[in-house]
C-alpha cells in the first residue's frame, strides 16, 4: 500500500503537513486566518491574539487606521509579540457561499499574497493554518486542493528564500484532507 506523503520538496523548499496548534509553531512567521477588521475573533485568530499578546492588536489597529479594512485575499504583517514566531501574517480568506462566488480564486489569493509577503521580507519559514475552513465554512477537501496547489505553484515559479512552508492543521479530519490533497498533487507533479 503506498504511504501517504506528508512532505514534498518544491524547488528546494520543503512543504510539510503537521497536526497541532499553530500558536506553538517555531517559525519566522505564522499566518492568521483573520477578518477584514483585523480586530481579532474566534478560531485561530482568537488563539493567535491570546497567545501573542496586545502588541499584535496594536499593530493591526495602526494598519487599519493607515490603509482601511483588509480586503479578502490580501495580506499584511505584524510582530509575533509573545509568540515563538517572529511575525504574524494576517490574511482574510473568503466566506463559503456555495463555491460560485469566486471563493477558490480568493482563497488562492490569500495564500499567494501571504507567500509573496514572506518572500519579500526574506523569511525562511512560514506556517499556514487551514484558511476559511472553520467559521467561514469552506469545505476542507476543496480548500486543501486550492491551498496545496497554490503553494506548489508559487514555489515552482521562482527561488524564494523560503526553506520551509508548513501547514499546521488543528484536527485529524483537516489533516487527512490536506494529506489527500498533497498525495494527489505529488502524483500529478512527480514531486516527492
Ligand atoms: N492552530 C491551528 N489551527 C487552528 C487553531 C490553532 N490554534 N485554532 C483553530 N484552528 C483551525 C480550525 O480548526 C480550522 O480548521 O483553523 C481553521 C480555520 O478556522 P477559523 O479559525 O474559524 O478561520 P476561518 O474559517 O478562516 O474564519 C475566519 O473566524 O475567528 C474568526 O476573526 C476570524 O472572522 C474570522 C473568521
Amino acid at each position: 500500500m503506498p504511504s501517504q506523503a506528508d512532505a514534498i520538496t518544491v524547488n528546494q523548499t520543503r512543504l510539510r503537513l503537521l497536526q497541532g496548534d499553530i500558536t506553538r509553531q517555531v517559525s519566522d512567521a505564522i499566518v492568521n486566518a483573520a477578518n477584514s477588521g483585523l480586530m481579532g475573533g474566534g478560531g485561530v485568530d482568537g488563539a493567535i491574539h491570546r497567545a501573542g499578546g496586545p502588541a499584535i492588536l496594536e499593530e493591526c489597529k495602526q494598519i487599519v487606521a493607515r490603509q482601511g479594512r483588509l480586503p479578502t485575499g490580501q495580506a499584511v504583517m505584524t510582530t509575533g509579540g509573545n509568540l515563538k514566531a517572529k511575525h504574524v501574517i494576517h490574511t482574510v480568506g473568503p466566506i463559503w457561499r456555495g463555491g460560485h462566488q469566486g471563493e477558490p480564486e480568493l482563497l488562492a489569493s490569500a495564500y499567494r499574497e501571504s507567500l509573496k509577503l514572506a518572500a519579500e521580507s526574506n523569511l525562511e519559514s512560514l506556517a499556514f493554518p487551514s484558511i476559511s475552513t472553520g467559521v467561514y465554512g469552506y469545505p476542507a477537501s476543496e480548500a486543501a486542493r486550492v491551498a496545496i496547489g497554490t503553494v506548489i505553484a508559487f514555489l515552482s515559479q521562482g527561488k524564494p528564500p523560503l526553506k520551509e512552508v508548513a501547514f499546521v492543521l488543528f484536527d485529524s479530519r483537516t489533516f487527512a484532507a490536506y494529506a489527500a490533497a498533497l498525495s494527489t498533487a505529488a502524483g500529478e507533479t512527480g514531486l516527492s
